[in-house]
């Protein structure tokens, strides 16, 4: 029997601290019902103390997962872990992840406190944290550039306070595979009570290495627990990729032996959500989940493909979630074709309202797309619960535009700001450029505009855009999305579920700092 491998998701907490990547309550638990699906054993979903959001994000999260684990993270003081275990208490199985930094720099220089007081600290922690649950995780942040002596000082502490899992994190992305892999043998070795804890670790990707450093850890070093994120998502660089960890895992079976509950059909949706929800989108040559990753181009491999499918794939695109693009629907289909496809998806809307809003939306696509393919579906919800979250300001009635080869493209917008009509219009030097110009002339946010990118969802020039805009504003970043077959309303959509976002008041600590 292979021993099993546990995956911890961190998509929710370390994820969501990329600048933009912030995500409301709602977001994360659709989120967070995806990777229950996908069936992680861990869902790290926030932070509880750092806002009451996030605290609130925890707690709908831990009402609503019955079959993964539900973490929350908290610093190594009573107020965060009271926080947290207050956040869990309706989860069916529960985890508080606390944490402090090990590294003489971090000790110094960020906390200003010495080793014994972080040594006291971490054990203090562990032990209250376990007055609420017994499945207690600890982190020494900043472990990868920790001292060893002082390491294997404060893990056997923590261990025997009742910490019953060891996360190692890389926190700065420094570590090499083989080093890193030694590092973590040499404190198992040591450390005389390690056997009764998991050791995990926690990699970030600032050189490129954080699947590699998991993957080494697990192989050389007997580690336990990867903590990864969808699609990579994390601070800076990101975290080790879930995607790419687990078919690694899988695909090479034959190496690692390990057995891994995660259902890898789920991979690709819940990439999709990811990206559609925070606006990261996947880079086309991206392992796994990149919309090139299983296409040949090259004439020769196509060719092999087609005589042996394994000559030049070593995974199967259909295992790890991607659809053939088959045509599910069109105008004539009914209401309930529509419903059982969005079972089929693993869509779970709320209420025969959103059921209804969503089959109307996809009556209206349907009118102006021959082909509506499950993409078109996906996007559709995704761009529906965007469009109609209540706490929103501001959403666009309508919009016009025109341009004309040596015109000056002209936009004009009717929108709706906190529930009156306004209209306003203005020229650009695109079409998109004309219609930001129109909203901003009415709102006059103040925001930059610091990234546009449009992307088409499926394939054709029929189908629907997606665009991501990146605005930023007195330091704060937030990424809007919108998607329309009409690039210009789509983009309009996106501008201004960006502007809705800056509106919401989102004080929140970052645990690290
Ligand atoms: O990168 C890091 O050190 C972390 C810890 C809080 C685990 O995210
Ligand atoms: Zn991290």
């Amino acid at each position: 029997m292979s021993e099993h491998l546990i995956i911890f998701d961190t998509t929710l907490r370390d994820g969501e601290q990329s600048p933009g990547a912030s995500m409301t309550r709602d977001e994360k638990l659709r989120i967070a019902r995806q990777l229950e699906r996908l069936k992680v054993d861990v869902i790290e979903a926030g932070f509880a103390a750092s806002s009451n959001g996030d605290f609130e994000a925890v707690r709908a999260i831990a009402q609503h997962i019955k079959d993964s684990t539900v973490c929350s993270l908290a610093r190594a003081n009573d107020r965060d872990i009271a926080r947290a275990a207050q956040a869990l208490e309706a989860a069916r199985s529960r985890r508080i992840h606390t944490f402090i930094a090990t590294s003489a720099l971090h000790m110094e220089k960020k906390l200003r406190l010495s080793p014994e007081q972080v040594y006291e600290q971490a054990r203090l922690a562990v032990r209250f944290a376990r007055k609420f649950t017994d499945d207690v995780e600890f982190s020494p942040e900043d472990g990868s550039r920790s001292d060893p002596d002082f390491l294997c000082r404060v893990l056997e502490g923590v261990i025997e306070e009742g910490a019953r899992t060891i996360n190692i994190p890389d926190t700065v992305g420094y570590a090499v595979p083989e080093l890193f892999a030694e590092m973590i043998r040499s404190l198992r070795g040591r450390i005389p009570n390690s056997d009764k804890a998991v050791w995990s670790v926690h990699c970030h990707n600032d050189l490129g290495m954080a699947v590699a450093n998991s993957l080494a850890a697990v192989q050389k070093a007997g580690v336990r627990q990867i903590e990864c994120t969808v699609n990579g998502l994390g601070e800076r660089a990101g975290n080790t990729s879930l995607e790419e960890v687990v078919m690694a895992l899988k695909t090479r079976r034959d190496y690692f032996d390990l057995h891994l509950s995660i259902d890898t059909t789920q991979i690709v949706p819940a990439s999709k959500l990811v990206s559609g929800i925070t606006g990261f989108p996947v880079q086309p040559n991206k392992a796994v989940v990149g919309a090139n990753a299983f296409a040949h181009a090259s004439g020769i491999h196509q060719d092999g493909v087609l005589k042996a499918r394994d000559t030049y794939e070593i995974m199967r695109a259909e295992d790890v979630g991607w659809t053939t693009n088959r045509i599910v629907l069109g105008k004539l289909s009914g209401r309930t074709a529509f419903r059982q496809r969005l079972q089929e998806l693993g869509i779970e809307l709320e209420s025969d309202h959103d059921v209804n809003a969503a089959f109307q939306r996809f009556k209206d696509l349907a009118d102006r797309k021959a082909e509506i393919l499950d993409e078109d579906i996906q996007a559709l919800v995704s761009d529906q619960a965007l469009q109609s979250s209540t706490e929103d300001v501001f959403r666009l009635i309508s919009l016009a535009q025109s341009s004309r080869t040596g015109g000056r493209p002209h936009g004009e917008v009717v929108l709706s700001v906190e529930g009156c009509e306004v209209r306003s219009e203005a020229e650009g030097n695109g079409p998109v450029d004309a219609v930001f110009k129109a909203i901003e002339s009415e709102i006059g946010s103040g925001a930059e505009l610091l990234l546009y990118s449009v992307n088409a969802i499926t394939t054709g020039t029929e189908s629907q855009g997606e665009v991501t805009v990146r605005l930023g504003r007195g330091g704060r970043i937030v990424n809007g999305v919108g998607a329309d077959p009409d690039i210009v309303v789509a983009s309009a959509k996106a501008y201004l579920n960006a502007l809705n976002k800056l509106q919401t008041r989102q004080e929140k600590l970052n645990p690290q700092l």
